[in-house]
């Protein structure tokens, strides 16, 4: 299975990746709905909608200076590496995350498209300020203050810059992987149970214009059935191995 998945990959001519939160999980970064995964644990209608900010702010942002620091924590995994090196062969063109982790940044991959935002990007509720906080070096202050953060141009509340459940992606974020997954002759699937819609659509979006569907995961997932090729097993130890036979082939 993965000799056929390498040849697919070096004969394609535009592949892509889509991937979710399984490929962080062997950085420590929980997954949102395996065994131990964040929905088993918190109710996401009270942490990740507008209707919950609203509610309680406070608990809100608890939940999200939790998460950052346990993603500061986190280094990018073999399979990020891998992902960054087959955009380094010229073989993949993009990586298409659901992901707000910033993990593929961090491994080197360029062509990144964030469907669900970043957890490191703040916006304000009011006006349009944004912030990056990692590249305005504000991270850690942000991360230990106790308090609510406040926009510096007209002091509402800020919040984070990710898709709440019941929100819609950014358009141009959206728009961009949708062409993408349209000229797209091969998806790599990885580390989703492809569930969250309208993201789960992109490699069914593959399948519909004649390409290949690969899909890496450590079980069946909603993409399964119109996987070409399914590779069961972790990212971290796959990737490696796929992006080497690659390597071999070329
Ligand atoms: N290697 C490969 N796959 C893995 C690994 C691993 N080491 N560990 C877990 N997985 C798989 C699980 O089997 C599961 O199919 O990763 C998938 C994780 O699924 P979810 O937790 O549902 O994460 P994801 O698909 O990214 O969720 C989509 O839902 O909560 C929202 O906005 C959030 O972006 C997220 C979206
Ligand atoms: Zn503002």
């Amino acid at each position: 299975m993965l000799g056929h998945a390498s040849k697919i990959l070096v004969r394609s001519r535009f592949a892509i990746a889509f991937t979710g939160a399984g490929i962080s999980a062997e950085s420590g970064v929980p997954t949102f709905r395996g065994s131990d995964g964040l929905w088993k644990r918190y109710r996401p209608e009270e942490l990740a909608t507008p209707e919950a900010f609203k509610r309680n702010p406070n608990l809100v942002w608890e939940f999200y200076k939790w998460r950052m620091r346990k993603i500061l924590e986190a280094r990018p995994n073999p399979a990020h590496y891998a992902l960054a090196e087959l955009e380094r062969l010229g073989i993949l063109k993009a990586v298409i995350t659901q992901n707000v982790d910033d993990l593929h940044r961090e491994a080197g991959s360029k062509n990144i498209v964030e469907l669900h935002g970043n957890i490191f990007r703040v916006k304000c509720t009011s006006c349009n300020y944004k912030e990056n906080l990692k590249e305005s070096g504000r991270v850690k202050g942000f991360v230990e203050s106790r308090d609510l953060p406040k926009c510096p141009k007209c002091g509402s509340l800020l919040r984070p810059d990710v898709v709440w459940f019941g929100e819609p992606l950014p358009r141009e974020a959206l728009d961009k992987a949708f062409r993408l997954a349209e000229k797209a002759d091969v998806v790599i699937v990885v580390g989703t149970s492809g569930l969250v819609y309208p993201a789960a659509y992109i490699p069914y979006i593959v399948k519909e214009h004649g390409g290949k569907v690969i899909e890496v995961n450590v079980e069946r997932s909603g993409i399964t059935p119109i996987a070409d090729v399914f590779l069961r097993g972790k990212a971290g130890e796959i990737l490696p191995e796929l992006t080497e036979l690659v390597r071999g082939l070329r």
